[in-house]
């Protein structure tokens, strides 16, 4: 991949740069903030990280929207985080308004691109992102469920001891209070993991990683989590970028899967180079299914909150 912009380049646009420089992901990023000299700072730093890993990567930062022309892929991160005591979906008003504008700069310099929304609420900013784009949904995803299976994976290894390695845990559903940790699909190198651990510290578990952010957030005060999900949104980058074809929970747009259609919410996403190539049914038992549900209606009650398009 040659190119792929990053708009908003706080702690989490910063973080996904500085992983995908490091790994060579693509041969440039820019960073793009309306803040003046905010990404300039930003990429200059990294870009003088480059001697001692030792990257090709060029990272460069701009105030100007302009700056995304013929970027592969855009990573939206813009827009302000919540505080503590506050849902997802308390930024809903505020963010709308900031990634409207940068969609419709995405659809300005950057048409052939494949979007990665971050900024919370994603969900439904996914949705909104897709709306306004009119794009096939194979360009228009969103993060939240790499990071809530990196969450439970990494508690799963805390408390079985098990190499995170050998790990593999799967969340769906929006990206909030309601997501759905798929218990019965996580496994310890192919071993399900209630095999080692007993249904109510599973239990706990799940609970865990549904206020994942929310724990980050109470301990970090005045900042939300940014180090693991700069890098879920890096895997995802990684994955389209490197045509990989990788199967990873992502917040897609559904056509009927999962019983839900009109909406954008976290399911099983093989990705390539096009971006989405299809979404993988699980076949989810009774209660999960009812819990994807519960989890679909939050999301649409916001997304009925949200401002008319233009013209629409
Ligand atoms: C998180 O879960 C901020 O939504 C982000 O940490």
């Amino acid at each position: 991949m040659q190119k792929v912009a990053i708009v908003g380049a706080g702690r989490v646009g910063e973080t996904t740069a500085q992983i995908l420089a490091e790994q060579e992901t693509c041969r440039e990023v820019v960073l793009i903030d309306i803040r003046e000299d905010a990404p300039q700072g930003v990429a200059l730093d990294i870009a003088q990280t480059a001697p001692l890993f030792r990257f090709d990567t060029r990272v460069t930062g701009s105030n100007d929207p302009a700056a995304m022309a013929g970027a592969d892929l855009v990573v939206i991160t813009a827009g302000v985080p919540r505080k503590p005591g506050m849902s997802r979906s308390d930024v809903l008003e505020v963010n709308v308004k900031v990634i409207d504008g940068i969609v419709d700069d995405v659809l300005r310099y950057a048409p052939e691109a494949v979007i990665i929304m971050v900024t919370n609420p994603v969900d439904v900013l996914t949705w909104r992102a897709w709306t306004r784009t009119g794009w096939p949904r194979a360009r228009v995803l969103g993060q939240a469920g790499v990071l809530d299976a990196s969450r439970m994976a990494a508690f799963i290894a805390m408390e079985t001891g098990f190499s995170v390695r050998d790990i593999t845990t799967i969340v769906l559903g929006g990206h909030g209070d309601a997501m759905v940790p798929v218990a019965r699909f996580c496994t310890v190198n192919g071993v399900p993991v209630s095999h080692f651990l007993e249904e109510d510290r599973l239990e706990e578990i799940v609970q865990r990683t549904r206020d994942g952010g929310a724990e980050i957030l109470s301990l970090r005060k005045i900042s939300s989590a940014y180090d693991a999900p700069g890098a879920a949104v890096a895997e995802m980058v990684d994955a389209i970028a490197r045509n990989r074809r990788r199967l990873l929970p992502c917040v897609a747009i559904l056509e009927g899967e999962y019983g839900e259609r009109d909406i954008a919410m976290g399911v099983p996403c093989v990705l390539d180079r096009s971006g989405l190539t299809y979404i993988v049914d699980l076949g989810l038992n009774a209660q999960e299914q009812a819990a994807f549900a519960a989890s679909a209606a939050g999301v649409r009650a916001d997304i009925e909150r949200l401002p008319p398009l233009p013209g629409g």
